[in-house]
């Protein structure tokens, strides 16, 4: 891409999802055990985060993990969380020192208490940071998050501390894991698959969708900014009428 039409920041979306797709393809392609496109996809989550800041793009949230992925054989499993304590033990400081405040959203219930005491950890020691918002999504689902919330509002209203004629979009977004979070602005999925795969769906409501067959190993600055670009061409009506005032 040229100089002339990288984004300038008045352009650049608050925030971008990505479903991060294909480690397992990029790695068969070059006929390596699926873990090696894991692996190569930790390095591009670094791309892409110093990219996105670089961008000045303010909230970056990644699918790292589904509720749905454990059905994968468990040696996959096990490499993936070996694979998020490598990620977890040498990215944090530098993520620190970028200015990266990390959340991570999904239920950690199931994960080993190493990691979840390290995301912990993480979380506490970029808590004021601002210069991004990388939010990772872990065991997540968007079904699951809807679900929780519909039920801590239940018992609220049940409890008799809460009106159920009082619950509002803006009440039940307060119950999500993303609360206080703009919703996307764009969501990109790699590996030409073009689904939502269960990702933030209620937040997505209005995000642009743009798909690339890139795999996402192969994922760099390069194709966010393509993508930005791309975003910068759609015109968002959020229901109304072009133009109209
Ligand atoms: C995405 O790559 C990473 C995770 C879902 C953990 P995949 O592992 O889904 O790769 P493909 O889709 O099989 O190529
Ligand atoms: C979605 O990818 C989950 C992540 C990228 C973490 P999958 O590879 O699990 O999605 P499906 O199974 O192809 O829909
Ligand atoms: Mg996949």
């Amino acid at each position: 891409m040229s100089p002339t039409n990288t984004p300038g920041p008045a352009s650049v979306p608050a925030h971008v999802a990505v479903i991060m797709d294909g480690n397992g393809r990029w790695a068969q392609a070059r006929g390596l055990p699926r873990t090696a496109g894991h692996k190569q996809g930790a390095e591009a989550v670094r791309r892409t985060l110093i990219g996105a800041g670089d961008l000045g793009i303010k909230y970056l949230t990644l699918f790292g993990f589904s509720a749905e992925n454990w059905r994968r054989p468990e040696s996959e499993i096990s490499a993936l969380m070996g694979l998020l304590r490598i990620y977890l033990r040498s990215e944090i400081a530098e993520l620190h020192s970028r200015g990266a405040r990390v959340r991570v959203i999904g239920d950690m219930s199931r994960f080993a208490p190493d990691i979840t005491a390290m995301i912990a950890q993480a979380e506490d020691l970029t808590r004021h940071n601002t210069a991004i918002n990388l939010t990772i999504a872990l065991n997540y689902g968007g079904r699951q998050e809807i679900t929780a919330a519909a039920r801590t509002l239940a018992q609220e209203a049940a409890a008799g501390r809460l009106d159920p004629k009082a619950i509002n979009e803006a009440l039940f977004e307060t119950c999500l894991t993303t609360a206080g979070m703009p919703d996307p602005d764009l969501l990109i999925r790699t590996s030409g698959e073009q689904r939502v795969s269960n990702f933030l769906l209620w937040q997505c409501a209005y995000a642009e969708m743009i798909f690339t067959d890139t795999l996402w190993p192969d994922f760099d600055r390069h194709h966010l900014e393509e993508a930005i670009v791309e975003f910068n061409r759609r015109q968002r009506r959020f229901g109304a009428v072009a133009g109209a005032r």
